[in-house]
């Protein structure tokens, strides 16, 4: 039998700039995805999870044949296979998880890297941390049919203890960030909203395409590389606010950087509240639950807060100092109740280490 543990990741900030050649700053989580795979005597492959119904994948599952969460692991099952030639059958595989799905805290690409290291250990064939961040990113792209950035699959791979990783999503370059919440007196606190999303519907391939459209029409390689008065000068008024997102988040992931670089993390929480605020003006990609738990988040003495992951549903983070960290959660759930939303679900949130192997 091999094990692997899989973190979650929250993206500090850097929010929708990791697919136009942007900096992000995402850290993993200290809730986990654990994966356990042992051999069967027969060829069937068996996936279990707590939460979910079994399944049995088909073999050799192409892009387009699974449905369900379980495309996932049949996801990380083909890219595995495309880049060793090994094809694996005969598999239990035993998925349990602290990670809520569908909260944009990346539960999904957990289970990809996840099943990628123990599928390369029981397999025999070592992937490095690097190699299974991609192997997942492609099996999510072309598997599962989200044309997302490199952001989830890196962090959840590369993420330390006490650090955010700073992503050059060009190069794919990575420095870790000093990330002292507790020292500091402060946490992050999750805010789910419990408005699940699917990134797979349209809307997210639509920024993708806003953005594709700006990048020609200032005829630069990456949008990232557009300066703000080059943004001011576009016509088109759609396309105009979609770069100036993500301009000035460029321009934030720099100072936010160099903020804690100086270990001043207290600092940073005007940054995240510009970034929220933008995503929601500028990306249009908020919802009124994420807005009404920022607002409220910062009514109760938040230092700063924004929408994480995506958007359109899915979580918010709140900077709070420890002290605040009641104030904040008990505002938050007043702030939902009587508008019939679900309660949302508020937790602090570590920075934690990366994907590994792990006993069971
Ligand atoms: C999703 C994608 C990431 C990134 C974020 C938005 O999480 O998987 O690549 O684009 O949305 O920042």
């Amino acid at each position: 039998m091999a094990t692997w543990s899989a973190p979650g990741r929250v993206n500090l900030i850097g929010e929708h700039v990791d697919y136009v050649g942007g900096p992000v700053l995402p850290f993993a989580i200290d809730r986990r995805t654990e994966v356990a795979i042992e051999r069967r005597t027969d060829s069937r492959i068996v996936v279990r999870s707590t939460e979910l119904e079994p399944a049995e994948l088909p073999p050799e599952a192409r892009p387009g044949e699974v449905d369900g969460w379980e495309r996932y692991v049949a996801g990380a099952i083909w890219a595995f296979t495309q880049a060793t030639g090994h094809r694996p059958t005969g598999l239990d595989i035993d998925i349990t998880s602290t990670l809520p799905t569908g909260a944009g805290l990346s539960s999904s690409a957990a289970i990809e890297c996840g099943v990628l290291g123990t599928l390369g250990d029981i397999m025999g064939t070592s992937l490095t941390a690097r190699e299974i961040a991609m192997l997942a990113l492609r099996a999510e792209r072309e598997f599962v049919g989200v044309p997302c950035g490199p952001m989830d699959q890196l962090a959840v791979m590369l993420g330390e203890l006490d650090h955010a990783l700073l992503l050059d999503s060009r190069t794919l370059d990575t420095e870790q960030v000093p990330l002292r919440l507790a020292a500091a007196g402060l946490t992050v606190l999750v805010i789910d909203t419990r408005v699940r999303h699917a990134v797979a519907d349209g809307a997210y391939a639509d920024r993708r395409a806003a953005c594709a459209e700006a990048t020609t029409a200032l005829g630069v390689e990456w949008l990232a590389d557009a300066t703000l008065q080059q943004v001011i000068g576009l016509t088109d008024p759609l396309l105009r606010r979609r770069a100036h997102h993500v301009v000035s988040e460029i321009q934030r992931v720099r100072d936010v950087v160099a903020v804690l670089r100086a270990d001043h993390p207290e600092d940073i929480g005007a940054f995240l509240t510009a970034s929220h605020r933008s995503l929601a003006d500028d990306y249009d990609v908020s919802c009124p639950e994420l807005d009404t738990a920022v607002d409220a988040a910062l009514a109760a003495g938040a230092l700063g807060a924004r929408m994480t992951g995506a958007g359109f549903g899915g979580s918010a983070i709140a900077l709070c100092r420890l002290g605040e960290v009641a104030a904040v959660r008990d505002r938050v759930r007043r702030a939902f109740d009587g508008s019939g939303w679900a309660t949302p679900d508020v937790w602090p949130a570590t920075p934690a280490a990366g994907a590994r192997r792990s006993a069971r």
